[in-house]
């Protein structure tokens, strides 16, 4: 179907129905229909091998055109200049809405945000349905953090049927998905491992029940040749059934473990989580005073001298007590969790131009300062 079709068929296809779909299916109706490309992205599934090599690719030479201080930011400034981006976040956030707002001005959108569904008319009564329709018809892009697991989708298929078909980006939907969380991580491991993140294995530790970012990375590994997962969790926060049966689907081979320390030796990535307890239902419902983490969960500052010399150590952010305070500041090459963060301004930056169809212009460019592989006077991006 291309994009002409769809909108004709989406707007016959009630929430139910489209709800019910079978994931192969409603990602017909979520790609760019000629590249096969997400355009709406709702769930990591809508990324192939080849779309995730693109997104890394392009995220590495929006960096270097960067380094440009003159030419290069005015280039990329030009790029979705006139464009305009809706960042609404019904959850609390740090580094995802300062990065999609960092990534977005580095294109040259322009940027509204609703950061307080208090204050919009949501307030009033207004339906998701109705509200989305009408941030679509003041911007260009939107990308939606909400509690709901469905919201976010609510949105793309409310917008698939409007006669203004903007892209929706789900920056974290409820206990579900966080897809460019994970399309961050897997840049991270890109450039961890030279552009080779086949054959790894990777630890996954914390909270894997209710982690979103865990799942959305789990689901990429499909794209990956002889990947293999460790999960350590406390036993009430284990990886839930449904990842496993996709994993198991697409043989990839796992193990579940109940002691960080042993694992630790046998990472290539180690990818810690928060305890999520803004989740806990019953008897710690007071968040102000988070229960400590069990020490068999918690990375410690004597395991560096476990991992391997070329493994790195991971987290999507926030920590708190899982990871020892000392590590973040060890001046281990190996932690990389703050240059996670920093890629995941740039694999957004990548995503975006990719919805926008803009990739191709990325391998054209051409106009570099003499110094620019140093960095030049302009320092590291
Ligand atoms: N990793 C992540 O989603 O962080 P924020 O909640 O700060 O956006």
């Amino acid at each position: 179907m291309n994009s002409q079709e769809i909108k004709k068929k989406a707007h016959k296809i009630s929430w139910l129905e489209f709800a019910a779909m079978e994931e192969r299916e409603k990602i017909i109706f979520l790609n760019n229909s000629h590249t096969n490309n997400p355009f709406h992205v709702l769930f990591s599934q809508q990324f192939n091998r080849a779309s995730l090599n693109l997104l890394c690719q392009i995220a590495e030479r929006a960096r270097d055109i960067n380094k440009n201080k003159k030419e290069g930011v005015k280039f990329l400034r030009g790029l979705l200049s006139g464009t305009h981006a809706l960042n609404l976040f019904s959850q609390p956030s740090t580094r995802t809405f300062l990065s999609f707002e960092t990534a977005q001005e580095t294109l040259g959108m322009s940027i509204r945000d609703i950061r307080d569904p208090s204050t919009s008319s949501e307030a009033k009564g207004e339906t998701l349905e109705d509200s989305v329709r009408t941030f679509s018809s003041y911007v260009d892009l939107m990308v939606m953090r909400h509690p709901d697991e469905r919201a976010v989708e609510k949105g793309a298929w409310v917008l698939n049927k409007s006669d203004r078909r903007i892209p929706i980006i789900n920056a974290g939907s409820g206990k579900d998905q966080h897809p460019t969380q994970a399309l961050t991580d897997i840049y991270t491991l890109y450039k961890s491992f030279n552009g080779q993140i086949d054959d790894r294995t990777i630890v996954m530790c914390g909270d894997l029940k209710r982690g979103r970012t865990v799942r959305s990375l789990s689901y990429l590994m499909k794209n990956y040749h002889d990947m293999k997962l460790i999960f350590v969790s406390p036993p009430h926060l284990k990886i839930k059934e449904d990842i496993k049966d996709f994993l198991q689907r697409h043989n990839i081979p796992y193990w579940e473990a109940d002691n960080l320390k042993e694992t630790v030796s046998l990472a290539d990535a180690i990818y810690m989580t928060r305890i999520q307890d803004e989740w806990d239902e019953g008897d710690n419902q007071d968040k102000k005073v988070p229960r400590p983490v069990d020490p068999k969960y918690k990375f410690k500052k004597e395991y560096l001298k476990l991992m391997r010399k070329d493994a790195v150590l991971m987290h999507p952010l926030p920590k708190r007590d899982e990871i020892d305070e000392e590590v973040g500041y060890a001046r281990d090459k190996r932690v990389i969790f703050w240059r996670q963060e920093r890629n995941g301004m740039w694999i957004r930056v990548a995503l975006i131009a990719v919805i926008f169809r803009k990739e191709e212009v990325f391998f054209k460019y051409t106009t570099w300062p003499e110094n620019w592989r140093k960095g030049g006077k302009n320092g590291r991006t």
